[in-house]
């Protein structure tokens, strides 16, 4: 394959990303040798940290819906890609610990193991990753194929070498004409940290969100949010615009623009792996499958449930023209448009990951600016995550919300196993699974502005 002149930078990068890779693992050779390497790619990543991701993967200088600090940049982009990328190589990893654990067994008991399948079971597991890598690559291409697309007449300085060498990065050349080639199958496992957890909760998602089979955890949530909204009994013609914050990967913002063709909805999620997921969900158009449950070894019944998959719908997926999605900080988000009639905030499972709560609340009751009548529908656990300043229970989160000026139209709990609870991510084959209670509640605010 003849290579032009002007590919030369993005190679040079690539075979440096390869010595990076490899010599990282050799501790002694890490100090100041590694550091002069390094040194190269600075101007790299130093460009491609000033290079904003908008929503669609265009890049920009400034990003106009986010306060600077919201920003995400390819240098995040590209972060989140090598993680995906290396999906298969932890993945195997992980399933090998299962495989050596058993050399610490006796010859005997291991033959009673090869006797029960215990091995083939282990090699199943193997290929079910395989297929689950295929995609993940899917996955990687639709991301690097949008880039391409959206960037392509971006005639700034120096923006298609970047794009090239964003592209190497992941295996694949990109042609005079802007089309891929797959360049190499070698993933380059050059991340120090790995982002594994986080990977396969977003490859779940894909199956939370678009699998059949998860239509228990989507449909009862769904509903509530579409009749409270409709309970409002806005008029078609009012200006209204919903925005569903760390929208994961993307589902109920899909069905409420889909359910109110006339409204604007804005989807807003940080997680760079849920925003990809997302986006490939709402584009790729093929249908997928998945076995999101293959490293659960525990609580399976027998390996073919542990190894099933479920089919991800992705063709039946029609975006729609009303909703638009954002990649970023929710509490740094600005609207597009300076004034509605109604702002509805839809927030499913996702006021407990607040590290401080009341910046949720400060960033939704600031939308009052921007409208007459400003709602906030809510519907999840109250599971506290990532260390929380304070984790409030029903009761105090209702009082805060009265102390603030906000009005209930609707609030509701469950706790009782007979009201069904609801699951997430939840292995519905297994014999252990998780299901949450949720607090709903419906709250208006007192606004200043007519
Ligand atoms: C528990 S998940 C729920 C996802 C989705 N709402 C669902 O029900 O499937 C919470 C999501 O909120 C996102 N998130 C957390 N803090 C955020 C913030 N400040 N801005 C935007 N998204 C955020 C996380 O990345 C995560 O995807
Ligand atoms: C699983 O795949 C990895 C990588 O291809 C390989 O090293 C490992 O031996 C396989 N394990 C089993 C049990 O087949
Ligand atoms: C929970 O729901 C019950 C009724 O189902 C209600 O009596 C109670 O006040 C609710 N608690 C909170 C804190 O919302």
């Amino acid at each position: 394959m003849g290579v032009s002149t002007s590919s030369l930078p993005a190679i040079a990068f690539t075979i440096l990303a390869v010595i990076m890779s490899f010599l990282r693992k050799y501790k002694p050779f890490q100090s100041w040798f590694i550091a002069k390497l390094e040194n190269s790619f600075v101007d790299h990543f130093t460009s491609a940290k000033q290079l904003v991701v908008n929503g669609d993967f265009s890049l920009t200088r400034t990003s106009k819906n986010f306060k600077t600090a919201g920003d995400t940049t390819l240098y995040d982009l590209s972060k989140a890609l090598s993680h995906l990328s290396e999906y298969l190589v932890r993945a195997q990893g992980q399933n090998g610990v299962i495989f050596q654990r058993t050399k610490e067994l006796p010859p005997d008991v291991r033959d009673q193991l090869k006797t029960l399948s215990y091995f083939s079971k282990i090699q199943n597991v193997n290929i079910s990753l395989q297929n689950n890598y295929k995609v993940v690559e899917s996955v990687i291409r639709y991301v690097l194929e949008q880039l391409i697309k959206n960037n392509a007449n971006n005639l700034e300085k120096g923006l298609r070498d970047q794009l090239k060498a964003t592209c190497l990065e992941f295996g694949y050349v990109l042609s005079e004409k802007n089309e891929l080639c797959k360049n190499s199958d070698n993933t380059i496992v050059a991340m120090l940290e790995s982002n594994q957890y986080r990977v396969s909760e977003a490859i779940s998602h894909l199956c939370r969100d678009w699998s059949p089979n998860f239509r228990c955890e989507r449909e009862p949530f769904n509903q509530f949010f579409k009749e409270r909204i409709l309970s409002l009994g806005l008029p078609e013609d009012e200006k209204v615009l919903i925005l569903v914050p760390g929208a994961g990967v993307g589902q109920l913002s899909h069905f409420l623009a889909t359910n109110f063709p006339h409204y604007a909805v804005d989807s807003i999620e940080w997680s760079a792996l849920m925003y990809i997921c997302g986006q490939f969900a709402l584009g790729y158009g093929k249908d997928v499958e998945l076995s999101p449950f293959a490293l659960r070894y525990s609580g399976q019944l027998d390996c073919a449930r542990q190894i099933r998959t479920v089919e991800v719908q992705l063709s039946e997926v029609r975006r729609s023209s009303n909703l638009r999605f954002h990649w970023g900080d929710f509490c740094e988000f600005i609207p597009t448009e300076d004034h509605y009639d109604s702002i509805v905030v839809c927030t499913e499972f996702f006021i407990d990951t607040a590290e401080n709560l009341f910046e949720y609340f400060e960033t939704i009751e600031r939308f009052k600016n921007r409208c007459n009548n400003l709602h906030w529908i809510n519907a999840g656990p109250l599971k506290y995550g990532t260390r929380p300043l304070v984790q409030l229970n029903a009761m105090e989160l209702n009082k805060l919300r009265q102390l603030r000026g906000w009005k209930d139209i609707h609030e509701s709990n469950v706790t009782d196993y007979n009201h069904p609870l609801i699951g997430y991510l939840t292995d519905y084959g297994s014999l252990f699974q998780c299901y949450y209670g949720a607090l709903k509640f419906h709250s208006t605010f007192a606004t200043d502005r007519k």
